[in-house]
């Protein structure tokens, strides 16, 4: 279609009216990236809208501006974000045509975030592109900096005007959402002096990933479990999100923060709440929040004196990853020698309401553990009485649903089967749902859905204020209390192992134990490879919510 039919199809709006749509009936956006020349945009965010770019989903008229401090021409930006999509792009190395497409799409805009003259500059460039698309595009504002600009930038933003459409102006700002309680409560009061709550999309990544957001669709889009989803039925809750990489050079950043901070108090309580909400009555927003928020309201508070009792910490020491030999996190480079930083976190908690009363639910996450796997287990209670003799039940274990959300994606189920022969002899078996045999496409990253839901401005996946500050409200205790006792024994647990005895012990209080790591794996690898890397090149068709309500 030629750019002339294209407007003529497009009439201008006027202020305050529904921005036009292009062509694919996608509204015109720009993306104005700040840390735009920075490491999030080059791994993430770049790969993810070249993705959506190569699926037809992203609207015709778009723009991505990529704002900084450092000197760079439109081209060095452009370049820089070419070799980004090449390692992190689904499709891999980019097609030097589908590339200079979408590059053309990219600008650069020098800039120091502290001064006005950088927003009134982006003000200008944004004006410049309406007027050429004849459009009112959508303006997502996208705060890809250090923590310490989320408050600037809002700021900047505001006071240029540029955040006062409702309709168009969108902030995105990434976890964490503060350091602490009191933070985030600044951070959420200099973000709402200039962008409302319907404009502000606080994003965790974990809440795009496809198996997350499966946990709602498991849990609500089948009568089968949903009645055994309590207290009656449910012995304990698991939720594991280990990785066996260390820090990565962002020892500046995690040294300040943390396990506690970087994955527990945003990435675990968001299983939490999926996990543990109340159906929803629609599939709004909203609703979903509430729902979320709820679950954290009902945490049973944490409290200062026991803590100890209920959260186990934890620092990798040397060990041994996959065979290779790896250094301990004080000697991770730009770690002090005598950081007392935790890289692991184990957490019991109580949800004090009808359906969770008395059911643990722990929690844990760490760095350097024997291996990457996020799951969530539910283990069923007991039989009420054992009716086989005791010889036919030596293998016995309890029913467990186990939720893979990463590497391996699909859910399996443990149950009691006859083992063949002629006596009654009880083994446990497995059903499995894996991701991969079940569905011919490809499974989008995080930040492709994140992204799009943002053009769509659908924020059901993003944080409320309310939420990010319910969690931290629950963790403070924690924070407060290691504050005033510095663990003594760091580092407490070995490199490729699964963290601190005492997280053992934390759950064998109980009579209960950590789940072993599930694998899905069973078609051969080949077979699976070349599925994926079919399915990875179609274009992945995404429903439009407006076109579904
Ligand atoms: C980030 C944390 O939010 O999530 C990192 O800051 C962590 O420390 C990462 O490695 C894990 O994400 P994923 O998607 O690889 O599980």
């Amino acid at each position: 279609m030629s750019e002339s039919t294209r407007r003529a199809r497009s009439t201008p709006s006027g202020d305050g009216a529904r921005p036009v749509r292009s062509s694919n009936q996608l509204e015109p956006a720009v993306f104005a990236i700040f840390g735009g020349a920075g490491d999030l945009t080059w791994r993430k965010l770049v790969p993810a809208l070249f993705d959506l770019f190569q699926d037809r989903s992203m609207p015709d008229h778009f723009s991505i501006i990529g704002v900084d401090r450092v000197d760079l021409s439109d081209d060095e930006l452009r370049r820089r974000l070419r070799d980004g999509a090449g390692r992190f792009a689904h499709r891999g190395q980019p097609d030097a045509e589908a590339w200079d497409e979408f590059a053309r799409h990219i600008f650069y805009q020098q800039g120091d975030f502290k001064k006005p003259e950088t927003y009134s500059n982006l003000a200008e460039q944004l004006a410049k592109l309406d007027k050429e698309w004849n459009a009112k595009a959508q303006r997502i504002f996208y705060m890809a900096t250090p923590p310490p600009l989320f408050g600037v930038i809002p700021t900047g933003l505001g006071e240029a005007g540029l955040a006062r459409d409702r309709q168009r102006a969108r902030i995105v700002v990434e976890k964490p959402i503060g350091f602490d309680l009191d933070s985030a409560l600044q951070l959420n009061t200099t973000i709402g002096e200039h962008f409302d709550e319907c404009q502000i999309f606080r994003l965790d990544h974990y809440l795009g990933k496809e198996t997350v957001q499966n946990i709602l669709a498991f849990r609500f889009g089948n009568p089968l479990f949903e009645p055994l989803w309590n207290r009656r039925y449910v012995e304990y809750i698991a939720i594991t999100v280990a990785e066996d990489v260390g820090i990565e050079h962002r020892a500046g950043y995690y040294d300040q923060a943390g396990a506690l901070r970087d994955m527990a108090q945003n990435h675990l309580m968001q299983l939490l709440c999926l996990v543990a909400m109340e159906p929803m009555v629609s599939f709004d927003a909203d609703e979903i929040r509430n729902k979320k928020v709820d679950v954290l309201h009902a945490v049973r508070p944490i409290h200062h004196d026991a803590v100890a009792q209920c959260v186990v910490r934890g620092q990798y020491g040397n060990g041994w990853i996959g065979g290779q030999a790896v250094g301990g996190y004080r000697e991770e480079s730009g770690v002090p020698p005598d950081s007392q930083t935790e890289t692991f976190v184990a957490l019991r908690l109580y949800i004090d309401n009808w359906r969770w009363q008395g059911v643990p639910f722990y929690l844990r996450t760490g760095k350097r553990l024997s291996r990457q796997v996020s799951e969530v287990a539910i283990q069923f209670r007991a039989v009420p009485h054992r009716a086989f003799p005791p010889e036919a039940t030596l293998d016995w274990q309890s029913s467990r649903l186990i939720m893979a959300i990463q590497p391996d994606q699909g859910i399996v189920l443990r149950f009691q089967a006859k083992h063949p022969g002629p006596k009654m002899h009880l083994r446990t078996v497995e059903m499995k749902f894996n991701y991969q045999e079940a569905f011919a496409t490809r499974t989008p990253e995080a930040y492709e859905t994140l992204l799009w839901d943002v053009m769509e401005n659908d924020m059901t996946l993003f944080m409320r204020a309310d939420q990010v500050e319910a969690a931290w409200r629950l963790l403070m205790p924690v924070f407060d209390a290691w504050a005033v006792a510095p663990p003594g024994d760091f580092p407490n647990y070995a490199a490729g192992t699964w963290g601190p005895e005492a997280a053992q012990a934390l759950v064998a209080q109980q009579g209960h134990s950590w789940p072993l790591p599930i694998d899905l794996e069973d078609f051969p690898p080949e077979s699976k490879g070349s599925a994926e890397t079919a399915a990875s090149q179609k274009p992945l068709k995404r429903v439009r919510l407006k076109e579904v309500k």
